[in-house]
């Protein structure tokens, strides 16, 4: 590759040139990809083998005498890339002295010190932890008067052709397909400008910000065209909410809607994806259409409901010739006829739906989903939030206590940061009027919340929330937790509130699981000794905190499974609310009555911090009432539509083995 920076008029011609699909070579797999694209089962080895990439760069570069020009992301794609970079600076004595870095993108306005800059998340995942001088690297100013933007902008290109142009350019890539901040309609020549930010931006920052309302407007950012002249290109996507705009990028048309797309023609570029979020490239959706598979049952499930989906047709009205039109005629030739396939699909699905979800006493139990005996469970959910559980099994979870099983719910984390100020503002004043109205006259607890008003009052971006606001912030959401509980009809000492340390940083980012996390679980686990265990298998979390609660179970699982109760003991997965399971993969299926919704709606509106504009709402701007009922609904009616029974609405579960 030569030094000059790549011409994004040449990529621009390049791209119209592209196929569409290859697989014109006999015996290889067809590929609908037009971008290089590694898919790794985790992102942690995703990142560990960019990290190793761009290690290998900077050290060549070393060797030559030469800087190592960097393009640099934020964004929480990034940040084990991060962490890995700074792990081989410290371990393995790998120099940034060289390094000269230049990040794609800052909000505007935005000081640098605050806690929602890019500096200071730069600083703070990287430039701190290694040797870089202080003068080598550059984010875009987010102070810079409007009247000054147009130049600076130049200028900031113009410093980077000068030291040679990007050798290495690292992205990210948005649930709408930007790359930097190039929104959708970005062109492929735009040049380093001031954006507004899409609607979906601002949305999926507003956790972050404390609310949409802060998160700024406009933003300043490296262009399409820059980022196109870098000499090599990786773009990092992790779980599924990014797998429909990779699969529009890697396999769909260039398009200004989808700028990440303009990568197509790029000479030396790489998509590093985890499984979820490559869930949705042909190759793994349906991986019959592009080569020879091993037609096992899960294969098959996931064939037939995909192909009665796609062509809308009920599974037992598919023909051998819907079959054999489909890529699947090795899998007709193996079974003889279609119907049969059809029906073997058919009742197993049939299989997965229960009204029973803690089993069904005295019924023959071969094909339901749950086992009959005991009679009576002891059932443990885990709610890595206070709300997790009714959001994401509360028909479930009220059926389970109405069949009369012993129902607990440990709540993982506090939840505390996902509370608006306002809404703690609210509580402390009725803390401090009450006190009045009774007489009660604590000076401590008074002044703690006179402490308290004042902060919320002035606090300043660049500041994290007191201890004691947490506090507040907290025990606001354990309220509204144990009122679920007394809804569903479980005594309040049923309700575990296990405050994990890991979540308590006052900020977005959360510490790494530890010790004492995994140890709280494992003692739950121990104290309830139960016959079922619920837990969020949603790995879809933008913020991660369900992952890591799933990894403190793991953990803890995996110690406790030789003691004698875990022999008798379930593992159910549920999702939350980004995400639905694949219909091949749900176990179990609980169905719910039009009442049992509406009363489930009930159960969600007693998280009265979670409503009406929360905190936390990432890019969706439904309330979790809403995306939990439209997804239970959903799940309904993609049984109904493969032909089986007709209800109101469905829970999913997945069961987990060891
Ligand atoms: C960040 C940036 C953005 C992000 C993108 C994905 O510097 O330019 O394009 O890369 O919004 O963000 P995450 O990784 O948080 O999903």
């Amino acid at each position: 590759m030569d030094q000059q920076s790549l011409n994004p008029e040449t990529i621009l011609m390049q791209a119209a040139d592209t196929a569409i699909v290859s697989g014109e070579s006999v015996g290889q797999p067809i590929t609908y990809e037009k971008i290089p694209t590694q898919i790794f089962a985790d992102s942690k080895d995703a990142s560990n083998a960019v990290a190793q990439e761009i290690a290998d760069l900077i050290r060549q570069k070393q060797k030559e005498g030469k800087p190592c020009v960097l393009g640099l992301a934020t964004g929480s794609s990034p940040k084990t890339v991060y962490a890995k970079l700074v792990k081989m600076h410290k371990e393995e004595g790998l120099s940034f002295k060289n390094v000269i870095s230049f990040n794609l993108d800052e909000y505007y306005q935005m000081e640098p010190d605050s806690i929602h800059s890019y500096h200071r998340f730069m600083k703070e995942q990287l430039f701190d932890h290694v040797d870089i001088p202080s003068e080598n690297y550059f984010l875009p100013d987010g102070t810079i008067p409007a009247a000054m933007v147009r130049d600076y902008c130049a200028s900031y290109e113009n410093k980077i052709n000068a030291v040679g142009g990007l050798d290495f350019q690292l992205l990210g890539i948005g649930g709408n397909g930007h790359i930097g901040f190039n929104e959708p309609g970005s062109l492929i020549n735009a040049r380093t400008r001031l954006i507004t930010l899409d609607h979906s931006t601002r949305a999926a920052a507003a956790m972050e910000f404390g609310g949409l309302h802060k998160v700024p407007r406009k933003a300043i950012t490296l262009g399409v065209a820059p980022i196109l002249g870098a000499r090599r290109i990786v773009l990092l996507a992790w779980g599924e909410r990014k797998a429909a705009v990779i699969r529009g990028a890697v396999e769909g048309p260039v398009t200004e809607r989808n700028p990440a797309s303009y990568l197509q023609a790029h000479p030396n570029v790489a998509f590093i994806l985890d499984e979820s979020a490559a869930s949705e490239l042909t190759r793994v959706k349906s991986p019959w259409a592009v080569d020879s598979v091993v037609w096992d049952n899960k294969m098959i499930k996931k064939a037939v409901t995909h192909l009665s989906q796609s062509l809308k047709k009920p599974i037992l009205k598919l023909t051998d010739k819907d079959y054999n039109d489909n890529g699947m005629s090795d899998l007709l030739a193996q079974y003889g006829a279609g119907y049969e396939i059809n029906i073997n699909v058919f009742n197993q699905l049939q299989h997965t739906i229960t009204g029973w979800p803690g089993g069904k006493a005295n019924a023959d139990d071969t094909n339901r989903p749950e086992r009959a005996q005991p009679a009576k469970k002891r059932v443990l959910i885990f709610s890595p939030h206070p709300d997790d559980d009714i959001i994401s099994m509360g028909g479930t979870f009220q059926r389970l206590v109405d069949q009369g099983h012993e129902v607990h719910v440990a709540y993982q984390t506090s939840g505390n940061i996902a509370v608006a100020d306002d809404e703690a503002l609210r509580f402390i004043d009725f803390v401090v009027d009450f006190n009045k109205e009774f007489g009660i006259n604590s000076p401590e607890a008074t002044k703690i919340f006179t402490d308290a008003k004042e902060f919320l009052r002035h606090t300043k971006d660049s500041e994290i929330d007191t201890p004691e606001i947490r506090h507040v912030k907290g025990t606001l959401r354990r309220g509204e937790a144990k009122a679920t509980c007394r809804f569903v009809g479980i005594p309040t000492e049923n309700a575990h509130f296990l405050n994990m340390p890991f979540y308590e940083t006052g900020t977005v980012q959360k510490n790494p699981i530890g010790e004492e996390d995994i140890k709280i679980i494992e003692n739950i686990i121990e104290e309830i000794k139960p016959h079922q265990i619920y837990a969020a298998g949603d790995f879809a979390d933008p913020h991660g905190t369900h992952k890591v609660c799933w990894d403190a179970i793991e953990a803890a699982l995996e110690r406790s499974k030789h003691k004698n109760f875990m022999k008798d003991c379930w593992v159910w997965l549920y999702r939350g609310a980004w995400a639905e399971w694949d219909i091949y993969e749900i176990e179990m299926a609980v169905p719910m009555s039009p009442d049992q919704v509406l009363k489930k709606r009930q159960g969600i509106f007693k998280h009265q911090s979670q409503k009406d504009g929360v905190v936390f709402q990432g890019d969706d701007s439904r309330e979790f009432w809403q995306r939990a009922e439209e997804r239970n609904q959903g799940t309904a009616k993609l049984y109904d539509n493969l032909g089986l029974a007709e209800y109101e609405a469905m829970e999913a579960f997945v069961r987990w083995k060891f």
